[in-house]
Formats: C-alpha cells, structure tokens, sequence
C-alpha cells in the first residue's frame, strides 16, 4: 500500500501533511511513504530529511497520485478552491484522499469529488470524542491560530504585555479580553497570560467559566438568559437576535477598556456571530488592537476583513485566516500526527481496513462510490437521502486494496 503527500498548492500555504518523524510508524504498519519532490520545503523539511526518514521521492505531482492508495492533503479542494481544481484530474476512482476540504463551507466541492468516485474523508468532520482527540485536526490548528493571535496583537500593540516596575517607572499590564473560550479562544488566554498580560474572557456557554479562572483570567458574565446554551455536540447554540443586540452592547462595554480583544467565537458550519459593533472599536483607545480569528467566516468584528489590515479611529483590527500557516513546522507537525493516527485508524494486517460502522469513520467520510456520503452535507446540496450503493458494506469487503 502505498501513501503519497503531495506539496501544497493554496496560495501561501506553508504547512505539509507528514513530517519525516511520522514516516517511520506508517512504514511499520505496512505503509510505502510517498512524497512529492519539496512538499515539505514551507515548513522546513528537505526532501533528504523525507528520504533518509524512509519516503520516496517522486518528482511530479501525476505520478504521485497515479502511484498511491491514499493521498494525504492539508487542503484537498474545497479548502483550496481554485488550485485545488487541478487535482481533479489527478483523482481515480476509489483514490482515498484524507485532508481538510471545508466541507460545510463548500459542500459542493465534495460533490465534485464525489463525482470522480474518490473516497473523501473530511478531517474537519472528526467527532470532537475522547476517542478521536489525536485525529481532531480543528483542535490542533485552533491551538497553534490561538497562540499566533497573541503573538501578533503583541506586535502591534504599542505597548507592552507584562506590568513592568523599571528604574523608570512603572508600566501598568495590557488588558487583553478573548471572546469565545474554545479551543483558540483557551490557548489565546493561556499565551496572553505566559505574557503577562491581564486576561478576561467571554464565552456564551458558561460552562467553560472553569476553564477559563483554570488559566488565570476572568470569567466575564452577561445578562443574555441563553438557557440551554450548548447543544448534544457540545458546541454554542445560535442566538436569538434580541440576545444577539444584548451581547454586543454588554460587551461593547467591557471591549471599550480592554487594549486587544481577540475573537474566536465560532458555532460550526454557520457564519461567525457579530460580536464585536464598529461603535465598540471606535470606543476603544487608539493604539488597540483587535484579532478576530473568525474572519474566514465574515468575522465577529463588523469592521474586520479576511486577511487586511484595517485601520479605524486609531485601532488596529487583523483578521488572519490563515494563522497555522505561520507556524509551518510545529501546525504540520501536529497536523501529521493527527492524520497518521486517523491512517492507522483504519490500517490492520498491512492493508486499509475501513470500518464504515465505526462513528470516527462515518462521520468523516464525506464521499464514496460516486456519492456525497454524509447526510447533512447532502441536505445542504439537496441531495435527498442516500441511496445504494450501500454505506455500510461489511469491513472485508473494503479490506481490498492490497498493492
Ligand atoms: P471552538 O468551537 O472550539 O470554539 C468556539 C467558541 O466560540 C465556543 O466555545 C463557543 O461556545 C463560542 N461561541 C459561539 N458563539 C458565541 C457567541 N455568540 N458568543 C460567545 N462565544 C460564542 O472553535 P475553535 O476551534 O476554538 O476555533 C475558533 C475560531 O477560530 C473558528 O472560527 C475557527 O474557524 C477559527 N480558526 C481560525 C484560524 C485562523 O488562522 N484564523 C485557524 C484555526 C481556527
């Protein structure tokens, strides 16, 4: 069986899909690495670093995909739009590609793939289960994007983190609120914290107000009577508009003090709440700093745009989409290692043994046998109910693939 990681193809897009130190467990279980000639050049690994670690080299990106069982991908079509298009060509039936495809954003895209019989398995759609926490690749990039958001609002705030006592004179920390205290929003508190600055953070579910006071910084509680704010998955349920108005304006009021807010506030395959009015940055001081994480998806500051710098009233307001990207060796890293284990997931005896019954599978499994698999992604492009073949056939069945 034979795996192949091919170079990236998104514009500006630094990270790979394996590192060389996860080469050595695919081979074990009966894995031959394949990897395009400088894919892993963004992220500081050589060809010879693949190579001496056990992976062929192969120069072009055809042969690879001819060559291979499965593809690894950081992002597969769908998460690369327009470049990614050039891969559809490259895709045989019953190809497996593994790497994110932003199914939710651009289902379409998984229709297409679908199409040319490839059998899609969507990282993004990993179930957030103890079980799958080593494969959760949202996680790991929303560690890395919440890490990163402090490094850059520290590089632009004309101020420094940490209360300083100096010879010459005291410097009063920076207050620094973090709204949505999942996994970016948690790590963006831990790194404001490690820098000293003074943290609040706001979330609307309020169980994570442990989590937060954990990391040392202030849980902020507003007047919203949410309930129920969590749903069976565990994420944030969508607001009512009248909660919506109470939040901004109850936030707008803490924002004005703070010298950096970051956003990270996200509810899974919808577009980021606004949280973050342009009156509330215009209250800020000059000289602040907003980082809205979510700006991918429109953002949860109203004045933020994808991937600008916007300069209003004096405040700086970033909005990275592409954060992971920046840290290519230590986000490909722990993308890898999440991929792998997924790989070895379904791997026993040297061949691909896909348990289409097992929840991690199934839930990630996008398309296959010409047909967009999951349910929600075919109600979002009415597809109607899935129809034959069947989704379930017996594991033997697929255990098939031993080149
Ligand atoms: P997550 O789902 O773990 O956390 C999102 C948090 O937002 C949850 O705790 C949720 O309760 C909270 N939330 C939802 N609606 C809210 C509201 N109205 N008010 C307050 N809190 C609310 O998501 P994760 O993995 O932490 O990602 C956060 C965001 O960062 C996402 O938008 C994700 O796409 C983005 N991201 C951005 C990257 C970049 O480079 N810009 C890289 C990685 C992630």
């Amino acid at each position: 069986m034979k795996v192949a990681v091919v170079r990236e193809t998104f514009p500006g897009e630094r990270r790979v899909s394996l590192v060389p130190a996860l080469i050595a467990p695919l081979t074990k279980a009966g894995w031959q690495v394949l990897v395009q000639a400088g894919a892993g050049e963004g992220a500081n690994f050589s060809d010879a670093d693949y190579e001496s670690a056990g992976a062929e080299i192969v120069g072009d990106r055809r042969t690879a995909f001819e060559q291979a069982d499965v593809v690894l991908q950081v992002r597969c079509l769908g998460s690369n739009p327009e470049a990614g298009r050039e891969d559809l060509e490259l895709v045989r039936p019953g190809l497996v590609l593994i790497g994110m495809c932003d199914p939710l954003g651009r289902p379409e895209s998984v229709r297409e793939l679908a199409d040319q019989q490839a059998t899609l398995f969507a990282m993004e759609m990993i179930p957030r289960i103890t079980r799958a926490q080593s494969m959760d690749v949202l996680s790991s990039m929303a560690t890395i994007a919440g890490y990163k958001a402090v490094v850059q609002a520290a590089d632009h705030l004309p101020k420094l983190f940490p209360m300083m006592m100096t010879a010459a004179g005291t410097l009063v920390a920076a207050k620094v609120l973090v709204i949505g205290a999942g996994v970016a929003g948690l790590q963006a508190i831990a790194s404001a914290r490690r820098l000293g600055a003074v943290v609040q953070a706001y979330d609307v579910r309020p169980v994570v107000k442990e989590q937060i006071e954990s990391l040392g910084a202030k849980f902020v509680e507003l007047n919203l009577d949410t309930g129920d704010s969590e749903d069976k998955g565990g994420y944030a349920k969508q607001l009512s508009d009248e909660q919506v108005k109470m939040q901004q304006a109850q936030l707008a009021d803490i924002i004005a003090e703070c010298d950096v807010c970051i956003s990270t506030a996200a509810i899974p395959g919808r577009p980021s709440p606004l949280l973050v009015t342009a009156e509330a940055v215009r209250r800020m001081r000059s000289g602040s700093v907003v980082v809205d994480l979510a700006a991918e998806r429109g953002g949860n500051c109203e004045l933020t745009e994808a991937d600008q710098t916007v300069v209003d009233n004096g405040v700086t307001i970033l909005g990275p989409t592409n954060l992971p990207s920046e840290v290519p060796q230590h986000a490909s890293q722990m993308y890898a290692k999440n991929l792998v284990t997924f790989l070895l997931h379904m791997t026993s005896e040297s061949k691909l043994d896909i348990d289409f019954n097992d929840e991690i599978i199934r839930d990630t499994l996008a398309a296959k046998d010409g047909q967009v698999q999951n349910q929600r992604l075919r109600d979002m492009l009415d597809l109607g109910p899935l129809t034959q073949p069947e989704t379930t056939p017996p594991a033997d069945h697929l255990a098939s693939n031993d080149s």
